[in-house]
């Protein structure tokens, strides 16, 4: 018997493709199966994300990931040396650091070692075992090898974390690709977390990461933000991973580096629409997606510009002045080009799971990951990134927040208003499939493109 071809190599769609209309099954949404082989095909196998360098500065400093049934301890050796292990102790399987449930990972530091609580085994910041009870009982048989703990790879970019549980995978470096130098001029590695909170959210972790990947759904969520801004958006690939920015109908009209955050708003006079644009930004996603810096810089405009002052000048004036007024305060800002920050766009979507909304001092990002092998169920956070004076960066802890506008700010809570709604949707006999955007929402047909390639099944198909 023929073994079957998976379909994704029947259908192996082009960038080109994303372009077109197309469709693909729920299952990676429903499906208890798929999420139980999301685990063993495409969990193990990626670079994941895994936490923040800031949160293990000091040396015995450590924190714990959890992904798809594995716990991963991230944990700084010495000023130069990052470590990481899978979290089970060699001898019968304890967790060495426990992870309670209802706990978004664990944070602590290990002086020398250590100590598992089961029956005392020891381990040093290598990882190598260096105390067994009674070692004489195995009988010469406690090799190296079989009493360390195991490793993990582990690499940074931009302050993050990342891990991968195959020890056969390609650098990070070459996983990130261009996504990753497009970025680079933001030095993320110079943002610390203004503030981080997480929920056990009713949705698949694709759902709830969706609801972030394209601004084509701002007209039909978040409408109040019609009143100050255009939301017409691109979307397209770059590899694994894929970008989203603003842009016009009509493709004659568009400006150099409108494509990011920092944009005028609409209205006729740009020194006001500019202001009130990023003021509800600010103020209505939770004190992120831009700074206070540059809010209060757009608020000068309309006195320190002249009636009638061209949007572009409007925008050159309103970043240099946001740029003095940070460099008073200490906070220099990074050079970028007008080039780079239009290549940029608005947001990017790093496979699988990290968002990453970037400004020039500050992002905005989110992260969603399976809870056990529910379907139904994600562990979803968001967090905000800002450059701080140094010695000002505030200390911050994962807060559990349920999902209401009280806890998120009212735009996310907008977005939680629709992701369960989708998960249940999507359910009905009566839905045939998902129809993406083929322009607006790229970000997400190449996820499930790429998705679909470590799956082995699921690929999107042309309508
Ligand atoms: S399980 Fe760790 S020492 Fe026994
Ligand atoms: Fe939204």
């Amino acid at each position: 018997m023929d073994t079957p071809t998976p379909d994704f190599a029947k259908t192996p769609l082009s960038d080109e493709d994303l372009g077109k209309p197309l469709t693909y099954s729920t299952e990676a949404f429903l499906s208890r199966d798929y999420a139980k082989d999301e685990a063993d095909l495409l969990w193990s196998k990626v670079w994941q994300m895994a936490g923040r360098l800031e949160d293990i500065q000091a040396a015995g400093d450590f924190i714990t990931y959890e992904i798809g049934g594995e716990s991963v301890i991230i944990l700084r050796r010495d000023a130069d040396t990052i470590k990481a292990f899978y979290n089970v102790c060699p001898h019968r399987g304890r967790q060495l650091i426990s992870v309670p449930k209802d706990q978004n990972g664990v944070r602590g530091n290990i002086k020398k070692r250590f100590i598992c609580g089961f029956h005392g085994w020891n381990f040093d910041l290598d990882g190598k075992n260096c105390y067994v009870l009674d070692p004489q009982d195995w009988q010469g048989a406690l090799t190296e090898e079989r009493t360390s703990l195991s490793p993990v790879k582990v690499d940074f970019w931009g302050g993050f974390i990342y891990v991968t549980l195959d020890p056969h995978s390609e650098p990070l470096k070459d996983y990130l690709g261009q996504a990753g130098d497009i970025l680079a001029p933001f030095e993320f590695e110079k943002m610390r977390y203004k503030w981080r909170q997480w929920v056990i959210y009713p949705a698949n972790w694709k759902t709830s990461l969706e609801a972030f990947m394209e601004p084509y759904h701002v007209a039909g969520t978040h409408s109040q933000l019609l009143k100050y801004g255009n939301y017409y958006a691109y979307s397209k690939p770059y590899g694994l991973h894929g970008v989203s920015g603003f842009d016009e109908r009509d493709a004659s009209l568009r400006k150099e580096g409108g494509t990011s955050n920092t944009r005028a708003g609409i209205g006729a006079d740009a020194r006001i629409s500019t202001y009130q644009l990023a003021r509800e930004n600010y103020e209505t996603v939770n004190r992120s997606s831009t700074t206070l810096t540059l809010v209060n810089a757009a608020k000068r405009l309309v006195d320190e510009l002249p009636e009638g002052t061209p949007s572009s000048e409007v925008i050159k004036h309103w970043l240099a002045s946001a740029r003095a007024d940070d460099a008073a305060r200490g906070v220099i800002w990074p050079t970028i080009t007008p080039q780079q920050m239009s290549e940029a766009g608005l947001a990017w979507s790093l496979f699988p799971n990290q968002s990453i909304l970037q400004g020039v001092t500050s992002a905005l990002c989110y992260r969603s990951r399976p809870y056990g092998d529910d379907p139904d169920k994600c562990i979803f956070e968001a967090y905000a990134l800002e450059r701080f004076p140094e010695g000002e960066e505030p200390k911050t802890e994962w807060v559990y927040a349920e999902a209401t506008a009280e806890k998120w700010g009212s735009v996310l809570a907008q977005d939680f208003a629709n992701m369960e709604f989708v998960q249940n949707g999507m359910k009905s006999r009566g839905f045939r499939g998902p129809l993406p955007n083929p322009h607006q929402e790229q970000k997400i047909t190449n996820f499930h493109r790429q998705r679909a390639k470590y799956m082995r099944r699921g690929a999107p198909r042309l309508l």
